[in-house]
């Protein structure tokens, strides 16, 4: 059976001090009450080989924010998967809503991130979404399966590699989520979209993220094609991330 994953996004945020507390207490809480659900940190660049030895011999991976859509060469500032890699990360957000906003990725750009991702050996946590404006013109599917649909297009019979995360802009930071059956209601139109590109779909992981905390986790979790969940804010707290993870460990996990 398919396991959840509970991913935690620390975005722009930590420091050494910060993060040695932060990974203290994880392990702490999940050493009393293991897990039956994958658990990730995306961390900033520069903690990765930090955090990296913090994670050792406990059940978390570790996760990157972003990662070049080039394998290597004259490209300063750039991150390449096989770096990555070389850290022991597993995962990579890719796409995330804030670095099409503030850094201008298209679905193109996105599409060959999640490339160079897959061909370096780090699953791709593929980032989709709507802004309010195109909710409310009625817009949210076919913005959502047009990012998708880049993905899968570049990317072919390896897209049964990645993981999807639905995170509506709007309920992003906000405090304001989207219900469970909004949510589900999208992640059952990327789960149909990836079914049309690979027999594996249904295996495959699809998380809800943007505002989801530890009351409302286990709602959102219920939903059929809800698998896990991408957490923002939440992942910075010990005891909210553990509760979202213990969420995920009940039935069903
Ligand atoms: P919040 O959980 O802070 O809303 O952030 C969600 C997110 O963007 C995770 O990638």
């Amino acid at each position: 059976m398919k396991r959840r994953l509970i991913a935690g996004n620390w975005k722009l945020n930590g420091s050494l001090a910060f993060n040695a507390a932060l990974v203290a207490e994880l392990r702490a809480g999940l050493q009393a009450a293991a897990p039956a659900c994958r658990v990730a940190v995306c961390v900033p660049a520069p903690y990765l080989a930090q955090v990296g030895g913090l994670l050792a011999g406990s059940p978390i991976d570790l996760g990157a924010q972003d990662v070049s859509s080039q394998a290597s060469g004259a490209f300063t500032g750039e991150v390449s998967a096989a770096m990555l890699r070389d850290f022991g990360v597993r995962y990579a957000i890719v796409g995330h809503s804030e670095r099409r906003q503030y850094h201008g990725e298209s679905d193109a750009v996105v599409a060959e991130k999640v490339r160079q991702s897959l061909a370096g050996g780090v699953t791709p946590i593929v980032c989709v979404g709507e802004t309010l404006a195109q909710r409310e013109a009625g817009q949210t599917e076919g913005v959502v399966k047009r990012q998708l649909a880049a993905v899968i297009h570049a990317n072919g019979h390896c897209i049964s590699e990645i993981v999807v995360a639905y995170e509506p802009v709007w309920a992003i930071g906000t405090g304001r989520t989207a219900t469970p059956e909004q949510a589900q209601q999208v992640h059952a139109l990327l789960r149909a979209q990836l079914k049309a590109a690979t027999e594996r779909a249904p295996a495959m992981t699809i998380l809800y993220g943007g505002s989801m905390n530890a009351a409302n986790a286990a709602n959102l979790l219920s939903q059929p094609d809800i698998d896990g969940g991408l957490i923002g804010g939440a992942s910075l707290k010990a005891p909210d991330f553990l509760a979202i993870i213990a969420a995920a460990s009940r039935d069903g996990a």
